[in-house]
């Protein structure tokens, strides 16, 4: 690091490397996550690369973009990328992920057809499917270690679920695990199992008193259907764990690397600080910090202070202007100043996280003024991980 200046992640240098396999794009709520993993997938195809886009919940348009029209769970090979197709390039896919589906699928390939059909029927397991925080997360990790499996591309760009906290990719699909694999369900499972006698058994045992409180909790009709649901999901049991385990694993071999996406804001850059953090405690890759609409007034030698003392003379002055309405002049003076100012204050942001993690590379990517919703737009957000300008503007 020199002189307070993070090291300058190389993220051409990181789709170029074919022993990378797997790229996470992580971070808080509406950082450009999604944005990211596109763009980066985009790029590396155009780089030579067989390249299959995860992403989660895309905006319509840059979906529409990338020929994502339905929630159809598959891949599908994105029109308008250089050299798709041709023989030795690269070429784009893209899916959406379909959390219930990908659950249903979980189902229907580890249960028999007739127990597959009870539990899709099933209303607990629909709106567990549907709705349950980390069912998300537990089912793009699941799509993830499908894709992985399928060998099909030669590197995976995942996008993560709109959580607030990054944490919650790594968390969630646990904590889905252990309440399927659960005790509290198991024990749920019993009095539906062992019927009669048993059944007052382990009323006895305190049993009762949970269950009268989850009747409650649940209603009767939801605590059966919980209740029916595990009863068919018994066959399963494990699997979920195994299955979290698996991709879990999948995030720390060799090949995959986590970008950590972040807004030049506090709060984007206090979460990615944790979940740098937390990478570093699970002993999980970090290629660096993705710090996306960084902003970057042009005309960036003329400082805020003086384009506001020059805005406030404009004013003052009473000397008719040449170039008719000097209103103009004194809006485009005040507006460099805002940039400027905001501009200043990101990069003291920006300072705080590499003061903490000095050695954490970052790649800047500028705000550009309008929503990314297509390839070119993509395109653009590539560019800032192409060759390194100097990107910041002078103190
Ligand atoms: N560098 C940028 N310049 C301009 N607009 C951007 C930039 N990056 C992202 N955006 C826009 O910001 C919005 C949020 O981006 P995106 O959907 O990628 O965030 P996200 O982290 O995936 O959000 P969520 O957590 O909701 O999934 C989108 O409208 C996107 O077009
Ligand atoms: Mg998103």
């Amino acid at each position: 690091m020199a002189n307070g200046r993070p090291p300058v992640l190389d993220v051409d240098r990181l789709i170029d490397d074919r022993r990378n396999r797997i790229l996470v794009c992580c971070g808080s709520g509406g950082v450009g996550k999604t944005t990211t993993a596109a763009a980066i997938g985009l790029r590396a195809a155009e780089r030579g690369r067989h390249v299959v886009v995860l992403t989660v919940d895309p905006a319509r348009r840059l979906a529409q973009s990338m020929g994502l029209t339905s929630l159809d769970n598959t891949p599908r090979l994105v029109a308008g990328v250089g050299g798709n197709g041709s023989a030795g390039a690269g070429s784009l896919h893209a899916m959406m992920l379909d959390m219930k589906r990908t659950f249903d699928e979980i189902v229907e390939a580890h249960a028999d057809p007739d127990r597959a059909a009870q539990i899709l029927a099933n209303p607990f397991y629909q709106s567990l499917s549907s709705s349950f925080a980390g069912t998300q997360e537990y089912m793009a990790m699941e799509k993830l270690g499908q894709l992985r499996r399928a060998e099909e591309w030669d590197l995976i760009v995942v996008d993560t679920p709109p959580s607030r906290s990054a944490l919650d990719f790594l968390d969630a699909p646990q904590r889905l695990a252990r309440f399927l694999d659960g005790r509290l369900l198991r024990l749920l499972v019993v009095p539906a199992k062992a019927g009669g006698r048993a059944y007052l058994r382990v009323i006895n045992a305190g049993f009762g008193m949970v269950t009268g409180v989850l009747t409650k909790v649940l209603g009767t009709q939801m605590l059966r259907d919980v209740q029916t649901f595990v009863s068919a999901l018994d066959t399963m049991f494990g699997g979920f764990r195994e299955r979290a385990d698996y991709t879990y694993q999948l995030l720390r071999a060799p090949g995959t690397e986590f970008l950590v996406v972040a807004a030049p804001e506090p709060d984007a850059l206090r979460e990615a600080s944790y979940f740098v953090e937390r990478l570093a405690e699970e002993r999980m890759p970090l290629a660096g910090l993705i710090l996306n609409r960084v902003q970057r007034p042009p005309a960036a030698q003329l400082s805020a202070a003086r384009s506001l003392a020059a805005a406030e003379m404009l004013e003052a002055s009473t000397a008719p202007s040449p170039g008719g309405s000097p209103a103009l002049a004194v809006a485009a003076l005040r507006l460099h100043a805002d940039r400027m100012q905001e501009a200043a204050a990101q990069r003291r942001v920006s300072e705080h996280f590499t003061a903490a993690h000095p050695l954490v590379p970052v790649a800047e990517v500028p705000a550009l003024p309008d929503d990314i919703h297509d390839l070119d737009g993509l395109r653009r957000i590539g560019e800032a991980f192409g060759p390194v300008p100097e990107m910041r503007a002078p103190q």
